[in-house]
């Protein structure tokens, strides 16, 4: 755990769509928490399914204050209290508490018209937020768009998810690059290969090597995962010997051992 006084470590997770960024999210934020994290986890994407898949329901999201704020018919300001108040007040607000772990979905991006210095208000409150966090976990959204816009402070430790293809890894590997062109710091930048088949694994250790990436697990493909999608049941209650939760395990011991596979 952080010590007291530093900044939260944050992690993020990224990849192109549909490569299992939500469910590695879901499965590092279950192993966050049971070692007693005190985990803020931040559904960046703006389909906002973060949530769903922990079984939490969310009502309000950033994207709701800030239009709140931006609105000119807008009741968000009060006389009462000053404006920065009524922001962290309402961010707190719509964070939602869990005894494991706290929860804050970004939502829809902007719509048409000038965000700029809400956001940069937006950004200011979420920092300070995350200053009574030791691990701040974000579940991306495909492409670093909002990385790009600046919504996430430096990011200790960014995991790529990629599936077990070749266009996959090229994708991851553009990613990384983008990542690297971007105004963040990153501390590392980690490939994580998911959905992996017996069928395919012998072909992907070359292909790791030639993509220059350090790899820090594979998440084989697994069956529970389907099944408790399929039905709804929320990832966190998946057996502590699913494959793939086994594999995301290996994997978070080795971000918090700090020592990584290549
Ligand atoms: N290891 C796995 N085994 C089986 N199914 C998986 C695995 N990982 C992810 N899936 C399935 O793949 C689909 C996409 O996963 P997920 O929603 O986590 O991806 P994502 O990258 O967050 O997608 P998006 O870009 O839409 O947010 C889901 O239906 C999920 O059940
Ligand atoms: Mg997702």
């Amino acid at each position: 755990m952080s010590e007291c006084g530093r900044r939260a470590r944050i992690i993020a997770v990224a990849g192109k769509g549909g490569t299992g960024k939500t469910v590695i999210t879901s499965l590092l934020l279950r192993f966050l928490a049971e070692d007693g994290e005190r985990v803020l986890a931040i559904d960046a994407d703006p389909a906002t399914s973060l949530p769903g898949t922990l079984g939490i329901k969310i009502k309000r999201t950033i994207g709701d204050v800030r239009e709140e704020i931006a609105s000119p018919s807008s009741v968000f300001f009060s006389e009462d209290m000053p404006t920065d108040m009524l922001i962290e007040y309402r961010i707190d607000e719509i964070t939602v508490k869990t005894p494991r772990f706290s929860l804050l979905a970004m939502g829809r991006s902007e719509g048409p018209g000038c965000y700029c210095l809400v956001n940069d208000m937006l950004r200011h409150f979420i920092d300070r937020l995350s200053s009574r966090y030791s691990t701040i976990l974000i579940d991306c959204e495909a492409g670093l768009e909002h990385l790009s816009r600046r919504t996430t402070q430096d990011v200790d430790t960014m995991l790529v998810v990629s599936d077990a293809t070749k266009r996959g890894i090229d994708t991851a590997i553009s990613i990384a690059d983008l990542a690297a062109c971007l105004h963040i710091n990153f501390g590392q930048i980690l490939l994580v290969l998911n959905k992996v088949t017996e069928e395919v694994r012998p072909m992907l250790d070359d292909m790791v090597k030639a993509s220059d990436l350090t790899l820090i697990g594979m998440v084989p493909e697994d069956e529970n995962i389907r099944a408790f999608d399929l039905e709804g049941k929320p990832l966190l209650e998946l057996p502590e010997d699913s494959k793939a939760v086994v594999a995301v395990r290996a994997i978070y011991d080795k971000l918090m051992g700090g020592s990584h596979s290549s």
